[in-house]
Parts: C-alpha cells; structure tokens; sequence
C-alpha cells in the first residue's frame, strides 16, 4: 500500500520530503478551485505566480491576468479570483497568469515534488483516479491562510484520504484526524465550513456566491497538474 500524509500550511513544507511523493496543492476558498473552473471553460494554460508583479508584468506576454489579496481583487488586474468569473467561457484559448494570497504560494513551495496536481471539490474524483492509475506516496500540501491552518483546504484533504483509503495508507496523524473529521462532517459540508474563518471573510466582501460552487463535488473530469512551471489540465478521467 502506498502511503499519503497531510502539510496544513506552507509553513511546515519544510517538515515533509517533497522528493518521490505526488503533491497535491489545495485552495478551497478559492484558488485551486478557480483554476479548475478555469481550465474546464477553455483556459489553456495557467501560469501560477507568488508575486504580484511578476504576474502583472505577464500582461505583455499575452495572458490574461488575474490577481487576489485578502479575497480582493489587486488593483489593476483584469480579474479577481472568482471561480464564477470562467463559467460563461468567455475566455476560450487564452493563456491565464494568476497570483492569490496563499494557493500560489504552495503550488511555488511545492517545487520538487515528483509530480504536482491541484485539487478541489469540483474534480474531486478525477483526481483520485489519476492518483490510483499512479504507483506514488502522497503529500496533500493545504494552502492554508497566511501560514496558518484553514478548515476548508484540512476538510478537502480529508476528503482526499478518505477517497485513498483502498489504496493509501493514512499513516499521520493529520491524514487520520482530516480522515475522521470528514466522515463526520462530509455530509454537510456547506454547514460545517460555513463557520470557517475564510467563509467569513468571503461573506464579509459579499463574494459569497463563489462558495457554492467551491463546495460542489464532480463536476469536471480534468486533473490540474504542473508540467513545466505550467498548469495545464488533464482531461478525461
Ligand atoms: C488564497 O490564495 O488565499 C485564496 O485563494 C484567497 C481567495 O481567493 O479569497
């Protein structure tokens, strides 16, 4: 049996061996998951970036840019980080560059791994058939909020291990704790998250509508994967 462990922040990276594992980075509120609606709406190519102007400056190479800090859109880009913003596919063919507060961060500390996926509860069981078609240890990397834990990403990654468990050993204790605190709450995930400290925040900018979508399981049959500095999408599994 393969094994699959738990990292609650991008703080602790260092903690974990990244070297042989797949990675899978997770944003709940809302990176990850508007990556994934951003592919499935015909976004080519995503270019992750830490830094703000890093990314504004992909501008004049041609992307689209979108830009987030504190749940609020950075001034001057052309978009924030609504997952909604992608659903109309207005964006067909055009290659994306995104930086956010956390999620961009993990994916960029996540550099090292064998191979790394995005995850979110909109591609939930692609992603474990990837993983299953794969013969690799697992490292659920959660973006977490400003190097703390989050409930959402640490609930996700329950999910996740819980999803495994015919084929992955949940040997640590964070992949035990998430694994059993999901079979607890996973029926009512809306509810349970709802008192989450990013939910709050969300709500508090009135971008709450983002949260139904970001809690809605199955509904691409893409993986998200990092090839080349670039996120790209999997399709059909
Ligand atoms: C993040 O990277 O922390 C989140 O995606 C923030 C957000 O979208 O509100």
């Amino acid at each position: 049996m393969k094994k699959v462990e738990i990292c609650f922040s991008p703080e602790l990276i260092h903690l974990h061996e990244l070297q042989g594992k797949l990675v899978v980075v997770v944003d709940i509120f809302r990176a990850t998951s508007t990556m994934v609606a951003a592919l499935a709406n015909g976004i080519s190519e995503i270019k992750t970036c830490a830094d703000l102007e890093e990314c504004r400056e992909m501008a004049s190479a041609g992307y689209l840019i979108a830009g987030e800090r504190n749940g609020i859109k950075a001034e001057g880009f052309q978009l924030g980080n609504s997952p909604l913003a992608y659903l109309s596919g207005d964006y067909q063919g055009q290659k994306l560059a995104m930086t956010t507060t956390n999620g961009t961060l993990a994916i960029s500390k996540s550099t090292g791994a064998d191979e790394i996926l995005i995850g979110a509860f909109p591609n939930l069981q692609a992603t474990v058939s990837y993983i299953q078609s794969r013969d690799s240890d697992v490292l659920i990397h959660c973006a977490g909020w400003k190097g703390k834990f989050n409930l959402e990403d640490s609930l996700y990654a329950g999910a996740l291990v819980k999803a495994l468990e015919a084929s992955h050993d949940a040997e640590d204790d964070a992949a035990i704790a998430m694994k059993s605190l999901y079979e607890k709450e996973g029926h009512n995930l809306k509810g349970f998250l709802s008192q989450a400290s990013h939910a709050k925040r969300l709500q508090n900018h009135n971008i709450d509508s983002d949260i139904d979508f970001c809690l809605t399981l199955d509904l691409f049959n893409l993986v998200g994967k990092v090839e080349n500095e670039t996120l790209i999408a999997i399709e059909n599994w």
